[in-house]
């Protein structure tokens, strides 16, 4: 918990003795409000520190991240936009541990991404991060119940537990009424809504989307982004990429990737 110094606030009425640390500091009632944790005594949940990923093609050598220094605090909604090319897609792998970086620092809630096993790797992704694609990639021959249950199947939870967190997940969707509709039996905006429902279902820390509404109209994609909105304030972070400024909008955070480095375009 900080401390605030008496100097820099206005007079308050004097807290309990014991209350005090030290007997020249004063805890504020904002430092006492649980449901308002103050920002800098939260701790990121990426921290990002000169990242880099170079990829060698045919012998030739691809500098898609040159030197990434990002911190995303839990409960975010954050936007990468950018030039094609910029590396948005290779950074959202980076911080969905499907990749690692070639030099630098990748902490995940203070474990380091950089240096892991592909099976704690494997682990994180499983469990902690929730993932998006612009062309839904909800598998076709299975219905959209079976679609989500996938995402469970590494968590090791009994039949009945899976049934509910489903139910839950289509239902945190608003597609109840769908579970046992192919993937060809529904619209686009509520197949990314299975999607959806299939990132969230595992009870992610962070969903990672990349261009979730390319594929959608303008109607669908409203209704996606109200969804993300509505899980941004549930509490999971939630980092876009997009080339749409009206998806972009909607985030408390605008970064800008241009030639593998990142930029705070929020203002
Ligand atoms: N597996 C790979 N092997 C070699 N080069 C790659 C690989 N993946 C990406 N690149 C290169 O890295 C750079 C960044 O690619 P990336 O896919 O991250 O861009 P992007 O910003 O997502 O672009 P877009 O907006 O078109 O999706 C590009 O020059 C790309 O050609
Ligand atoms: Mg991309």
């Amino acid at each position: 918990m900080s401390i605030q110094h008496t100097d820099d606030v206005p007079q308050r009425t004097p807290l309990p003795e014991q209350s005090f640390h030290e007997k020249e500091n004063r805890m504020t009632i904002a430092d006492l409000e649980p449901t308002t944790p103050r920002r800098e005594d939260e701790h990121p949940l990426y921290r990002v520190a000169g990242v880099t990923r170079t990829y060698t093609q045919k012998g030739r050598i691809v500098k898609a991240l040159t030197g990434v220094d990002l911190d995303i605090m839990p409960g975010e909604f954050v936007t990468i936009q950018g030039p094609t090319g910029g590396g948005k897609s290779t950074l959202l792998q980076l911080l969905g541990a499907l990749d690692t970086p070639s030099t630098g620092s990748l902490l995940l809630d203070g474990r380091e991404l950089a240096s892991a096993s592909a099976k704690e790797l494997g682990r994180i992704r499983a469990e902690e991060i929730g993932f998006v694609f612009q062309g839904f990639n909800l598998i076709p021959t299975l219905t959209a119940t079976e679609n989500v249950d996938m995402a469970l199947e590494p968590l090791g939870l009994d039949r009945a537990q899976r049934r509910t967190r489903v139910a839950e997940a289509l239902a945190h969707v608003g597609l109840d009424d769908r579970g046992d509709h192919l993937p060809t039996e529904l619209s686009g905006g509520q197949q990314q809504r299975v999607a959806i429902a299939r990132a969230i279902v595992k009870r992610p820390r962070v969903l990672l989307a990349d261009e979730p509404t390319g594929n959608l109209d303008e109607s669908m994609r409203d209704e996606i982004l109200t969804l993300l909105e509505s899980l941004c304030a549930e509490g999971i972070t939630i980092i876009v990429v997009t080339h749409d400024s009206a998806v972009a909008r909607h985030a408390t955070r605008r970064l800008r990737l241009t030639k593998g480095v990142v930029q705070d375009i929020t203002k």
